[in-house]
């Protein structure tokens, strides 16, 4: 049996329709700030784990750094050696945000990491945990997830495009959006591919494609939901936010498709299913 620890998240509400006999473990079930909980969480009827929880917001880590690092970090270490003892794979999701966004080149999975602030620091000490317990495992980098739930730039662009005439958005930060559908997807098809094969255990990329600026991305979501406000380009610069945001977030996807033979979605047909998805 496959546990998912979350349930409210998106990835984790898009596992739950892929894979309706899992278990999913709620805040209330697992809370992340208690490792040694979490990790006793993991029965013997477990045979794989994907951990679809994060603390996830990204501009409060600067003032939270220590709380994101016990969420992101120490229980999923915790996590990982159970996993680890018993032989069993684990999915960890993780970011785009390990990497400093230099550049204008695809970052492969083993380029440096550097990242920019408290959230991007936390999930690298994450990827460290799971790698450093020594079980079969697959660290899953993403980038700009978007889905009919939770809080998310397509929600947001909707919402003010519907009441807004012109807004501005900032077109110097490229990267892939990636529907949390196609996220639960690879997550299941990893986990049971390192069920049989442990060997494959990794860092891999997965984006959805084409890479996009923000502006661009939010062309296309008001284009396909028939929306008219026009889209301005401002530098990101003009956005200042707490936390530093990587101008580059292009991630080359090529080993997800070699060894798992996962291709990058195309996030504009996923952008589809996500517009049907929500309500009128
Ligand atoms: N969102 C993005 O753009 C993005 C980009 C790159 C990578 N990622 C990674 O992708 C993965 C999935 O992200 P997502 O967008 O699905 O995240 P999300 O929608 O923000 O969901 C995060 C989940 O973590 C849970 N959680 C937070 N703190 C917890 C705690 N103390 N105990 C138990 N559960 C807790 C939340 O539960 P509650 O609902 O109860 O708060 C929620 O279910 C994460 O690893 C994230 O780092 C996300």
């Amino acid at each position: 049996m496959i546990l998912v620890f979350g349930k409210t998240g998106q990835v984790a509400q898009e596992l739950a329709r892929r894979a309706p006999d899992a278990r999913f473990l709620g805040r209330d079930a697992a809370d992340f700030t208690d490792p040694a909980a979490c990790a006793a969480c993991i029965t013997d009827d477990v045979t794989a784990v994907i951990n679809a929880v994060a603390y996830t917001a990204v501009d409060k880590a600067e003032d939270e750094e220590a709380l994101a690092t016990v969420i992101n970090a120490d229980t999923p270490g915790a996590i990982a050696r159970v996993c680890a003892d018993r032989g069993i794979p684990l999915v960890q999701i993780s970011t785009d945000y390990v990497f400093d966004g230099a550049g204008d080149a695809p970052f492969t999975p083993d380029a440096p990491t550097a990242p920019l602030g408290a959230y991007g620091r936390s999930k690298l000490a994450g990827e460290t945990a799971v790698r450093a317990a020594g079980g079969p495992h697959a660290i899953l980098r993403t980038s700009w997830v978007v889905s009919a739930h939770g809080k998310n730039f397509v929600k947001t662009m909707l919402a003010l495009g519907k009441s807004r005439d012109r807004l501005t958005v900032v077109a110097d930060q490229i990267g892939g959006p990636t529907p949390a559908g196609d996220i639960g997807a690879a997550c299941l098809t990893i986990a049971t591919a390192l069920q049989d094969a442990p060997d494959k255990s990794g860092t891999y990329h997965f984006s959805g494609a084409p890479d996009v600026s923000w502006a661009d991305f939010a062309r296309a979501i008001m284009s396909q939901a028939g929306l008219t406000c026009d889209i301005a380009d401002i530098p990101g610069s003009d956005y200042p936010t707490p936390a530093e945001r990587p101008g580059n977030s292009r991630m080359d996807c090529t080993l997800t498709e070699f060894v798992f033979g996962i291709p990058r979605p195309d996030w504009r047909m996923g952008l589809g299913h996500i517009l049907s998805d929500l309500p009128e």
